[in-house]
Parts: C-alpha cells; structure tokens; sequence
C-alpha cells in the first residue's frame, strides 16, 4: 500500500457504451483528471460494438459527465482539453480480427502522445466474455508492450466457486495474479477504507477489540430500491451472490482481520484471508439456523405503494429469488470465538444505509440500571453511506438530575462538514490502479473462499432447505431475523443516523 505517481498510460475502456462506464466510470476518470492526480500525458479508448465516431462518443462522455459528475467539465473550462484525450474504436469482442483496429488505434495514440506503454485494460462488460478478450488481447498481441499491463474486472466473478475457479484460470492464462485488479466497489468507499485507520491508528481500540469486550457485530447493508430494470441478471443472483459473497464479506475481514506486520498490499491482503479461512462453514443442514432469506412482497415506502417482487419486470411470477439475506456468522479464532457477526442486506427496506455497528459487552458488575433491569451498553457505530462518520453511544449522568443517566451520542459526521464531497468509490479504485497498488482489489483466494462459504448457502436455499420469508416493501425484512438476535439477548440496532428516542431508556444510581 503506498502512494506513488502516476506514470503516463492509457485506459482502454471495453463497454464504452454500458451504464457503468456512464454512470460511473467516466465521471471517475474525470474527477482524477480535474484534481491534478492524472499524468499530463494518458488517453482513454473507448471499446464497444457500436459503430461509434470520436465525436458520436466524446458527446457521450459528456452527457454522462453532466448526469453523473461530482465537477461540471464545462463550467471549468476543461472540456475541450480532455475531450482530446479520448477516442474509440469499434470491436466485435468475440472475433479476435477485429482487435486489429484497436491495435492500431492504440499504437498510433501511444506514439502521438509519447506514452511509453503502459496499459490498462478495464473490462466493464459481461463476465461470460472476460475470458474470450483476455485470449484476443493476447492473441491480437495487445499485451505485448515495453511498459506495464493491468486488467481490471468487475463482479460477478463466477456464480459458484467452480465457476469462478474456471473463469480465473481462462484470465490466469493470459494475466499474472499481480496484473489483475478485481473491483468490490464497497473496498472503493472512503469509511471502508478508514476502517485499518481507525483500528490501527488508535490506541484505545485495539485492547478492546476481541471476544472480551465485544458482544456482537452488526453490518446493514439496507437498499430502498428494488431490482429495477435489472430482473434477469438479479433472477439468477439473488442478494446473496450480489451481496453477501462479496461486499457484505469484504466488511467483515475489514472488522475482524488482524493488524497486519506492515501496511503493505499483501501483508493486508494475508490477514483478510485468514479471516475467512476462520469463517465457520455451515452444512447445507446448518444453514436454516444461521441464515434468514427473504422476499419483498407489496408494501409502502416513503408513502408510496410498492409492487412485490414477483411483480417486478424480467421476474419469474413463482421466483424464489432471495432479495434480503441476514445471517449469524462465527470467525472461529483466538479473538473473535464465541462473537455474532450478524450481517443483513435487502432491496426495497424503509432506507438506504450502510453500517458497521459494534456493540460492546456490559460491564462486570453493574452499578447502574434502566427499567429494563439493563444499563445501555456501548456501541461504536462505523457510518458508510450515505453518512460517513463514526459514533458512539456512552452512558453520561443527565445535567441536573441527582441519579440519572442518560445515553448520550459522541458523534463525527465526516461528510455533514460543508465542502467535503467524498471522492466516489470508483474514483479512488481507478487511482488505487493507475498507481499499481491493489491493496483494495480481491485476490483470487478472497474470492476462492468467499465463494466456498457462500455455495452450500445457496444449496440450500434452492434445494428448499431455508423457508423463503416475504416482507413487506418498506420494512426491515422479514420477523425471523429480527428474532434470530433476539433469541440470542440482543436486537438490530437502528441504522442510518435514527437513534431512537433515549426517553425510558435512562438508568438510575444503584446505591448500595
Ligand atoms: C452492487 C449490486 O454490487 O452493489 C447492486 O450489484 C447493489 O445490486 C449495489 O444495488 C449497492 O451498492 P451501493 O454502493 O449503492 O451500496
């Protein structure tokens, strides 16, 4: 992990005319180039079917720069000079001929702009073609270059681990480990990243951070939208391969890793594996009393009525699709035995949040009490999106009252400050690789083991083996995660800035 100077390098983009290129890599590329953080010399080509010109997609580029920005182009006058910075080329992606005309786009621009070779590949396209262009790269001899070579692609990476185990020995072929750069976009987010710093960069964290003094850890990861125009891609993922085999994962090796020896790529890298060789296994049998899968039916959100998702376009009206999973996990090591990780994350939920929630134990001996026989304990709440920040919840004597405590919020809000508009994840991820650090990219044996844990879950779930709950649009899932902590002496925390109201939770001076 290090911060190096970008070298001089094109980006040839395959899926030039796909929403993610729209929606977020062009403005991604854009904001580096308007921060200073792009060399004075790199191109961008555009790679895709369509029979596009320059022209046809420098108006394209734009208008997504428009939609989707954080800085308008235009306004700063930039437009123009970074216009000249991009072209691209028509490629029918399965027909290794046709790589010629990239070939000689990407030589001509090379030497027009005397840029020594370096090249990244960034495949925003299917993943059922990543293997085919890695061998038309090669074959085509697109890789056989004086500077370096990277490949970047995007999930889904496989839909079971022998799928993504024959899929990484296609690229594996063509590509080294070093060279490929895998996005979970999560490991983009600024808060995901501030995770090792908080942990590590702190002194009082780290003796507080195991199975002594932690109760139970909690990961929302909420949506309020529902699968939208995406049905026939979701139909066959569900939330648990679009989610939890790699974002939701990733948050939990964030949590649970060890301090690495040093902050090197795979030094951290390492740890984050050893957290999920420490991930208990369930059997296809075990997975009922760890997992809870769900469905949204019809509801109402933001006083709106919401169709179910069997009603959704591109849905099969019997689907057992999943669009909520929540789950117990156990890392079963010397610091974490014996904690819950529970992790949920669904479509169409009453709000968009992501949240890490730590809760600490109670104390030995408890001098003071709520109603509720309880004091409030202590939670430490790490805020992903839409806040970014950290909180805690302490308990504090109320001013002016003689025996009462109250809990009161220590909190930081990173993105509330005026004029902090956090680089979009996309943004840092496309940085991280331009410098030639994959420090936050999945290595295959990330990938390889979160697969392996994720495959008898969802053996399960299609073999009927977990009852398929429906929920209704707008709420927080289905009742059965709720009782899955509640049997266990605890319950969701809430999420996303709504602290319940503290009134009746106050605790009273115990004297002896
Ligand atoms: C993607 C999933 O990886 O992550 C989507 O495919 C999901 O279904 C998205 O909506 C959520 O990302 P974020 O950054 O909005 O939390």
């Amino acid at each position: 992990m290090h911060s190096s100077p970008i070298e001089p390098s094109t980006i040839v983009l395959f899926g030039a005319t796909g929403d993610l290129a729209k929606r977020k890599l062009y403005p991604a590329i854009f904001s580096l180039y308007q921060r200073g953080l792009l060399p004075a010399s790199f191109s961008v080509i555009g790679v895709a079917r369509k029979d596009w010109s320059n022209e046809t997609f420098r108006d394209h580029v734009l208008h997504s720069l428009k939609e989707f920005g954080r800085f308008s182009a235009e306004k700063q006058g930039l437009w123009e000079a970074f216009a000249d910075k991009l072209s691209y080329v028509s490629v029918d992606l399965q027909n290794a001929a046709s790589y010629i005309k990239l070939k000689n786009e990407l030589t001509e621009t090379e030497q027009r702009s005397q840029l020594p070779g370096n090249r990244v590949f960034y495949l925003a396209i299917s993943p059922e073609l990543f293997g085919d262009v890695s061998n038309n790269l090669k074959s085509s001899e697109l890789l056989e270059t004086n500077g370096w070579k990277r490949l970047v692609i995007e999930k889904p990476f496989g839909h079971d681990y022998q799928s993504a185990n024959e899929l990484n020995d296609k690229i594996r072929s063509v590509f080294r480990e070093e060279e490929i750069y895998r996005i979970d976009h999560y490991l983009g987010k600024e808060m995901i990243q501030n995770i090792e710093v908080i942990r590590f960069a702190n002194s009082f964290f780290e003796p507080l951070w195991n199975n002594n003094h932690i109760a139970n850890v909690q990961i929302t990861s909420s949506e309020t939208v529902g699968v939208e125009e995406r049905g026939g891609y979701y139909e066959k993922s569900g939330a648990l391969r679009d989610m939890v085999q790699n974002h939701m994962l990733q948050m939990v090796t964030m949590i649970a890793m060890e301090p690495p020896s040093r902050l090197v790529t795979e030094a951290i890298r390492d740890e984050k594996v050893k957290v999920l060789r420490s991930l208990r296994r369930f059997s296809e049998d075990e997975v009922k009393d760890y997992v809870i899968r769900g469905q949204y039916d019809r509801g109402q959100l933001a006083g709106k009525d919401m169709a179910g998702y069997l009603e959704e376009s591109g849905v099969n009206p019997h689907s057992t699709t999943e669009t909520f999973v929540s789950a117990k996990l156990y890392i079963d090591n010397f610091r974490w035995a014996g904690v819950p990780f529970y992790i949920r994350t669904g479509k169409r939920m009453p709000n968009k949040a992501t949240e890490i929630i730590i809760q600490f134990k109670t104390l030995p001996k408890n001098l003071y009490f709520n109603k509720q026989g309880n004091l409030e304990p202590n939670l430490l709440s790490i805020r992903i999106h839409p806040q970014e920040g950290i909180y805690f919840k302490l308990n504090a004597k109320k001013p002016g009252t003689d025996g009462i405590l109250s809990p009161i919020p220590l909190d930081f809000c990173q993105n509330c400050e005026t004029g902090i508009n956090s680089p979009e994840a996309y943004e840092r991820l496309l940085h991280n690789c331009l410098e030639g650090d994959s420090t936050f990219f999945t290595r295959w044996d990330e990938v390889s083991l979160a697969w392996k844990f994720v495959d008898p879950i969802s053996a399960a779930f299609s073999q009927g083996k977990t009852e398929l709950h429906r929920y209704a649009a707008g709420s927080w899932g289905p009742e059965a995660s709720a009782q899955m902590l509640t049997q266990d002496g605890f319950r969701w925390w809430p999420v996303n800035g709504q602290e319940e109201s503290t009134a009746g939770n106050e605790s009273y001076f115990v004297r002896a």
